[in-house]
């Protein structure tokens, strides 16, 4: 996957429709604890005005020019991807773009983030970009009854020492 075909992009108004598409298929919403399901407009209105409000927070991801999902790093990293996506490093690229951002524009120190463990795609993705595991814990969200989430957590320093974690593998 080159970084030519993915980008960030700041989330606009316009997008609204294709992220309640994208974020209302249940393979993406099973697995993101913190999104209302249904996810209606009014949700994504909220979400992308929250990226307006807050630059480098909140982006959207382009592939190919193309709207196929979005990260953000509020509280902790989330990010999620059109399923006619997957598969490709899509997520990767974007991931590694946005704390590549972070960690030279701030002097945030960590970026924490985690993962059902059911969900391999997206704990594979933190640990080819850095991420080492923390806490394990028991939970229950809308879609899934007593699931283990491991929280992972991406150290500033290991990112800056580590040059091999930007490139692509
Ligand atoms: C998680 C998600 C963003 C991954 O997107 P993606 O573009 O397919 O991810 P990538 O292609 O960059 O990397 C996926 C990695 O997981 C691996 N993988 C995928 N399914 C797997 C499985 N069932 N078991 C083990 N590894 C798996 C891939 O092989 C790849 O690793 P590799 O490069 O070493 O081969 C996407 O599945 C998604 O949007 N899921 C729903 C929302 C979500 O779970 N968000 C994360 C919560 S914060």
């Amino acid at each position: 996957m080159s970084d030519a075909t993915v980008s960030l992009r700041p989330l606009v108004m316009r997008d609204v429709p294709r992220l309640v598409e994208i974020c209302n298929q249940m393979q993406v919403a099973r697995y993101l604890a913190h999104m209302p399901h249904p996810f209606k407009r009014s949700h994504a209105k909220r979400f992308v005005t929250f990226g307006m409000e807050n630059p480098g927070l909140v982006f959207g991801i382009a592939f190919d020019r193309l709207l196929v999902g979005a990260l953000q790093m509020r509280d902790q990293l989330e990010y999620f991807l059109d399923p006619k996506y997957w598969g490709r490093g899509i997520a990767t690229c974007a991931v590694r773009q946005a704390l590549d951002r972070l960690f030279s524009t701030t002097l945030q120190q960590q970026v924490k983030s985690g993962y059902f463990i059911q969900n391999k795609a997206s704990g594979r993705v933190l640990e080819k970009l850095g991420f080492v595991k923390s806490i394990q814990q028991t939970t229950t969200t809308r879609h899934l009854s007593m699931a283990l989430h491991q929280s992972m957590i991406l150290q500033r320093v290991r990112w800056l020492t580590k040059p091999a974690l930007k490139k692509e593998k």
